[in-house]
């Protein structure tokens, strides 16, 4: 079969299209024949290396997978082939303490598809019965492979940890960035004000449009001087922290007294400079959050399959053209998510 593979680490230009083996399903896995994934940051992360134990290269990333079943293993029951479904990109053990307990994203042997095994950026992926789920005929592959990941990880950020009430004053860096701009919507939907920021003018108006009260450019002044006096000096209740070094104090400061900062991410790196005056003074609590449990996963699943939730798609790349999708990725140009269409 074909994949979106690299040899060596490092930048899109070592992404390229070549044969690899094709899965063979296990007795409790269906073969997905891939229709599109989606990218995400990590996507990048893993390029870059340096690689998680046991993915030697040739590897190939892709955690947001739409497809049709295209073979299943003896035990699986609830699908058959020709099934439309996109996948959890969650992998854990089910019988760990955190597992037991229904928090599978906390699972001592965690890992993602695309990440700690070659992902759906190749034309078959062999996935358990339980990462499926059903994608509905309204739903194209594109709009299916632009949604599992990013919006779980939204929904748990922004619901399970900071608890988001309505009334609420919630500021979400990088509006453009998959997970925010889920995450713009869960905020809206559970009747925040959303505050967001990013980096040009015709992002800020996608990030209204997807629901933002206000949207600050941040490569115009400072955003959080505005925040301080768009909420009249208090601060907003929750930041959705995904950033990192660059951003993390501003993040604390544009807290108010008691605000929640949740963390997610680290895109512009992991070693952060603090002020702990700040977070016991003004008694803030910081919350760490990764992917989501089975349980979220579907409530949020069923908000986007009733409409309520919408997949924000950047851009479509035939699988040939992945460099490309890759180098959009990198360069930061993209509202939302770019897909990468395998027709087959
Ligand atoms: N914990 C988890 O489970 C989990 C899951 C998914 C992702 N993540 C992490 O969350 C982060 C975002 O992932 P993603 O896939 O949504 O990434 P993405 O689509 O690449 O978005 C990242 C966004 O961050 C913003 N940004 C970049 N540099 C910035 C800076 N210096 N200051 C402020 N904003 C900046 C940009 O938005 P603007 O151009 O709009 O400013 C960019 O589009 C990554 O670090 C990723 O590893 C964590
Ligand atoms: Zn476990």
């Amino acid at each position: 079969m074909k994949a979106v593979v690299f040899y060596k680490h490092g930048e899109p230009e070592k992404i390229q299209i070549a044969d690899v083996p094709q899965p063979k399903p296990a007795h409790n896995q269906a073969l997905v024949q891939v229709k599109a994934c989606g990218l995400n940051y990590f996507d990048l992360q893993v390029l870059r290396g340096p690689a998680a134990e046991g993915s030697p290269l040739p590897f190939w990333s892709g955690g947001d997978i739409a497809g049709v079943i295209a073979e299943t293993g003896a035990d699986v029951t609830r699908f058959k082939t020709g099934d439309r479904v996109i996948v959890n990109p969650s992998l854990y053990c089910g019988t760990c303490e955190f597992c037991r307990a229904g928090e599978e994203s906390m699972c001592e042997t965690y890992g993602i598809i695309g990440d700690t095994i070659p992902g759906g950026l190749a034309e078959y992926i062999a996935v358990d019965e339980s990462s499926l789920m059903r994608l509905p005929q309204t739903f194209s592959f594109e709009e299916g492979a632009a949604v599992p990941l990013v919006f779980q990880t939204a929904w748990r950020a922004a619901i399970s940890q900071a608890k988001i009430r309505p009334g609420e004053d919630v500021l979400i860096l990088g509006a453009s960035g998959g997970v925010s701009s889920a995450a713009i919507q869960i905020a809206q939907l559970a009747g925040a004000r959303v505050f967001t920021t990013t980096s040009s003018a015709d992002k800020v108006e996608k990030a209204k449009q997807l629901g933002a009260d206000f949207c600050l450019n941040r490569n115009e002044g400072d955003y959080w001087a505005e925040i301080s006096r768009l909420t009249n000096g208090r601060g907003v209740d929750v930041v959705l922290e995904s950033v990192g070094a660059a951003t993390w104090m501003k993040s604390l400061q544009s807290l108010a007294k008691g605000g929640r900062l949740v963390t997610i991410g680290r895109t512009t790196g992991r070693m952060v400079e603090m002020d702990v005056r700040l977070v016991f003074w003004s008694h803030l609590k910081i919350l760490g959050s990764t992917m989501s449990n089975r349980k979220e996963f579907a409530d949020v699943m069923k908000l986007v399959f009733e409409g309520k939730l919408k997949p924000v798609i950047d851009s479509v790349y035939p699988f040939e053209q992945a460099r490309a999708a890759f180098e959009r990725l990198a360069a930061g140009k993209q509202f939302g998510k770019i897909i990468v269409k395998f027709d087959q």
